[in-house]
């Protein structure tokens, strides 16, 4: 058997289609991108072809300087177990670290058991963990606290010294990427233009960052009645504060319909977990973990001080 790892071509178009056709019920996300991941030039669409025929692909790109990012890596049902994905994962990284990358992350679902044991066999760890929560807002009446656009700095400070950052372990989501916040905080912030927050007394006590996806964003299929769905990245502070945080995000965003990624590890759990259950978002896994932020850092990078760029 032989296999042959290289840059995706302009002819492959309809094999990896097929190919991503056979996933989630023909719900994958990969259709919506395809067209991005072909012309990028900073991403890399990469391809395993088994004895001539394409038999699996995978996407690499970029969440800060030095960070690469692994996505969509998919075999064709009927040639999975013949060594694609682990070959496209080894050439992924070696290409990581040609091009300077100091770690490498990615990120899975609790059902992707084969992927958990490529990763893991190339020595990635699992640093994070979340609950995916996606769905509408319950309409409320109660009276708003006047919540005020935020500062890029007064988002950062806020977001660095949280208990939701905490129990992420540092990992700042959005949608299904994550990143080391002390890593490269301009970067992760702005994944979320969207924040606004509540002073009391000059303090900024509760705040809420997110941001709005639309179709072909980098996401799952979205159905015809879920185009824009608000992408909530962080929420903590006063609890009392979330229903009206998110009340108003969604007026300015124009949708009721979110998706969040909240850290729980074990007993502990970002406190907007509860809070957003109660408010009507649902769960895929009875409110348990059920995401994992993967991270593999180059041998021999040296302390994360060390690593930042000058
Ligand atoms: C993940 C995926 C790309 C792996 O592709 P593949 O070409 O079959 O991968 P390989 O043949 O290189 O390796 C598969 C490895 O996973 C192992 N594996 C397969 N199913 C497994 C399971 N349910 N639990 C644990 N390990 C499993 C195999 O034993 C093999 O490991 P080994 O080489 O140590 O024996 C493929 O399963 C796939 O397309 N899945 C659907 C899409 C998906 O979930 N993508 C990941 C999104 S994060």
């Amino acid at each position: 058997m032989s296999i042959e790892i290289r840059r995706a071509r302009e002819e492959d178009r309809e094999r990896i289609l097929a190919i991503s056709s056979q996933i989630w019920d023909g719900y994958d996300y990969v259709p919506n991108v395809l067209d991005e991941w072909m012309t990028c030039r900073s991403g890399e669409l990469l391809v395993a072809v088994l004895d001539g025929t394409l038999a699996a692909f995978s996407y690499r790109t970029w969440v800060a300087p030095g960070h690469a990012w692994l996505q969509g890596i998919r075999t064709d049902s009927a040639l999975r177990g013949r060594g694609a994905g682990r070959m496209l994962t080894e050439a992924s990284l070696e290409r990581s670290w040609r091009d300077g990358a100091r770690r490498v992350g990615l990120s899975t679902y609790i059902d992707n058991q084969a992927s958990m044991h490529i990763v893991e066999a190339f020595g990635f760890h699992r640093v994070a963990s979340f609950v995916y929560l996606e769905g509408d807002l319950a309409a409320r009446a109660e009276p708003a606290p006047v919540a005020e656009t935020l500062t890029e700095d007064e988002a950062i400070r806020f977001v660095a010294q949280s208990e939701f950052l905490a129990a992420a372990n540092g990992r700042y989501p959005s949608g299904w990427k994550f990143l080391e916040f002390g890593w490269a905080p301009e970067a992760a912030i702005a994944w979320s233009p969207y924040r606004i927050g509540i002073r009391r007394r000059g303090r900024v006590e509760s705040a809420l960052c997110a941001s709005r996806r639309s179709a072909g964003a980098d996401c799952a299929t979205p159905r015809p009645d879920e185009l824009d769905v608000g992408v909530l990245s962080f929420l903590d502070g006063d609890e009392e504060d979330f229903p009206a945080l998110l009340r108003k995000a969604s007026t300015d965003l124009g949708t009721t319909s979110w998706e969040a990624m909240v850290p729980k590890s074990g007993d502990r759990g970002a406190r907007a977990l509860g809070a957003l259950r109660d408010l009507g978002l649902r769960s895929w896994s009875e409110f348990e973990e059920d995401v994992f932020a993967y991270e593999l850092d180059r041998p021999g990078a040296g302390s994360p001080s060390e690593r930042r760029e000058p």
